[in-house]
């Protein structure tokens, strides 16, 4: 196998938070590959570090050192601009605490990233009110994030990760505040994606959500653990 085969690929990893002069290592020399299309589940106790990794994958946030590729892009060199530019093509991000716009509907808020990557309204305006009807949205579309609830929230987070079709699609506890139905609704949308090609890497608590993954990597004080295959 080739390297150009691997969608990230982070070879020791590291990333500290500081407060006042302290520093907090958050992730210890992180190692991961993963495959194209492949569908990958991150468990581990909070504060492991889990969001953190995300965030790097994403090029939300920057690795203190380390080599990390996504997508073709080598992140830790690359101008602010070519970040946002990398973000807005390459990833969807369903954000553990949902970041939705809350001055814009529930479909504006799906939309955007489809205008933001050029698409004419029109088609994006179709494409996200598909998705909210996949998700049983469809009669929510003009609330505002504040009037709709953690779970209906949630749904409007995937359907704007989703929206631009991302190579990779990373997602921090996506079914944390869903019933088991809305969350198997969610499960069948990612799988439905990943199924389509598109590469998965999802943080989760829940058990039967990582074991719809082909492969789990668990994370403890900042550093992977072990790798099981999934149980089918
Ligand atoms: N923005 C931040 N500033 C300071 N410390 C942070 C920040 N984000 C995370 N941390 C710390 O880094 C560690 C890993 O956090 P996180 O990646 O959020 O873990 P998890 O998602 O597994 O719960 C924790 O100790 C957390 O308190
Ligand atoms: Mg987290």
């Amino acid at each position: 196998m080739s390297a150009t085969d691997f969608v990230v690929e982070a070879r020791g990893l590291a990333k500290s938070y500081r407060d006042g002069g302290i520093r907090y290592p958050a992730l210890r020399g992180i190692d991961l590959q993963v495959k194209t299309g492949e569908f990958v589940a991150l468990m581990g106790p909070s504060g492991s570090g889990k969001s953190t990794l995300l965030h790097l994958v994403g090029g939300l946030d920057r690795p203190d050192s380390g080599y990390l590729r996504v997508a073709g892009h080598d992140l830790p060199s690359m101008s602010e601009t070519a970040l946002a530019i990398f973000r807005r093509r390459c990833v969807g991000i369903v954000f553990q605490y949902f970041n939705l716009l809350h001055h814009l509907d529930a479909l504006t808020n799906v939309m955007l990233p489809a205008l933001l990557a050029g698409t004419p309204p029109s088609a994006a305006r179709a494409r996200a009110l598909t998705l909210l009807e996949t998700l049983g949205m469809t009669g929510l579309a003009a609330k505002r994030p504040p009037q709709l609830s953690g779970g209906e929230r949630q749904r409007v987070a995937i359907a704007r990760a989703l929206i631009n079709e991302p190579q990779v699609l990373l997602a921090d506890e996506p079914t944390g505040s869903l019933d088991r139905e809305a969350a198997g609704h969610i499960l069948d949308l990612l799988a439905e994606a990943n199924a389509r090609g598109q590469t998965i890497l999802l943080v989760t608590h829940d058990p039967s959500v990582a074991g719809r993954a082909q492969r789990v990597l668990h994370l403890r004080d900042g550093q992977i653990m072990h790798e099981a295959a999934a149980p089918s």
